[in-house]
């Protein structure tokens, strides 16, 4: 059983706690990064860009916590397997995993290749690259006794069909991550594993560029908070969520995407 917090003092603190991130080198996932280093977490980023990662670990380096890169491509087992013991050896354990790789698909069905080769990135990469990383993961948390927290990151496109551009594998993998959520918190639970899920509305990062200019306008009048959201307030809410304040919450998808959603 996961203790309730009795004071604020420390309730958001994630201090000396072990972060893999998945796509934690830029956008959304660097966001992640940057608010768990902030509150004391050490932070082991897993992408494929390499001069990325660089780049990502330099401007962690202010927070003073450990921060490590590891090749790791999600949409394989194999790799996987390796980034995740490599992590496990060099930080002696996982507390936290962030799943926030993620690729977009912006064409229709009756558009996409003969061998379906659109559909078949974003399952494997959004849907089951989160399911490798959670296999490997929870695994290695179940066996070290220690409880842990998994976050999904998936969408608001989960819950609804996006205005403008068609994105059936994008909204299909992020329903179903939703539900992989839901599932897994049951399944989890009996070794102290909270697993929730984040799901961002349009938030800059090089994924949201790809936004045709005449559905911009749409998007920020439609959105309560007139805005596009920041990486960091998405890291914030992981945070919450990674916390002891969050040790009663599971099995949850937070939307945050400045009241988009109410107005489909
Ligand atoms: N931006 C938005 O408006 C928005 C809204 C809702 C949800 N989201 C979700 O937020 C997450 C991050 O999106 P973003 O906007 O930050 O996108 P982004 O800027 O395009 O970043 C995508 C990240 O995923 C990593 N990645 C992609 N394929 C990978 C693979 N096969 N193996 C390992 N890492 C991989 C990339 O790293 P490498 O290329 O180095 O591997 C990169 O770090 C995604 O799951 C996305 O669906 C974004």
């Amino acid at each position: 059983m996961i203790k309730p917090i009795t004071t604020m003092k420390g309730a958001f603190d994630l201090t000396g706690k072990n972060v893999i991130i998945t796509g934690g080198n830029r956008g959304l996932g660097f966001g992640i990064a940057e608010a768990m280093a902030q509150s004391g977490a050490n932070i082991a980023i897993f992408c494929r860009d390499a001069a990325k990662a660089a780049e990502a670990l330099e401007n962690l380096k202010p927070y003073g916590v450990t921060c490590k890169s590891y090749s790791c491509d999600v949409t394989s087992l194999p790799s996987v397997r390796a980034a995740v013991a490599a992590a496990c050896a060099d930080f002696g354990g996982i507390d936290i995993l962030v799943n926030n790789a993620g690729v977009s698909c912006t064409k229709a069905l009756l558009d996409m290749d003969e061998d379906l080769t659109d559909w078949y990135k974003v399952i494997n990469t959004d849907l089951n690259g989160c399911v490798h990383m959670t296999y490997e993961v929870a695994k290695r948390m179940r066996d070290a006794g220690k409880g842990g927290c998994i976050v999904n990151v998936t969408s608001n496109a989960g819950f609804m069909v996006n205005h403008g551009q068609p994105m059936s594998p994008y909204s299909s993998a992020k329903a179903a991550m939703n539900h992989f959520t839901r599932c897994m918190a049951c399944e989890l639970a009996q070794y102290d594993i909270r697993v929730n899920g984040i799901a961002p509305g349009f938030t800059n990062s090089e994924l949201s560029q790809h936004i045709p200019p005449e559905n911009m306008s749409y998007i920020t009048t439609q959105t309560l908070a007139g805005r596009f959201g920041e990486p960091i307030e998405v890291g914030a809410l992981a945070v919450y969520l990674a916390s002891p304040a969050a040790a009663q919450v599971t099995g949850t998808i937070q939307v945050i995407d400045g009241g988009y959603m109410l107005r489909c």
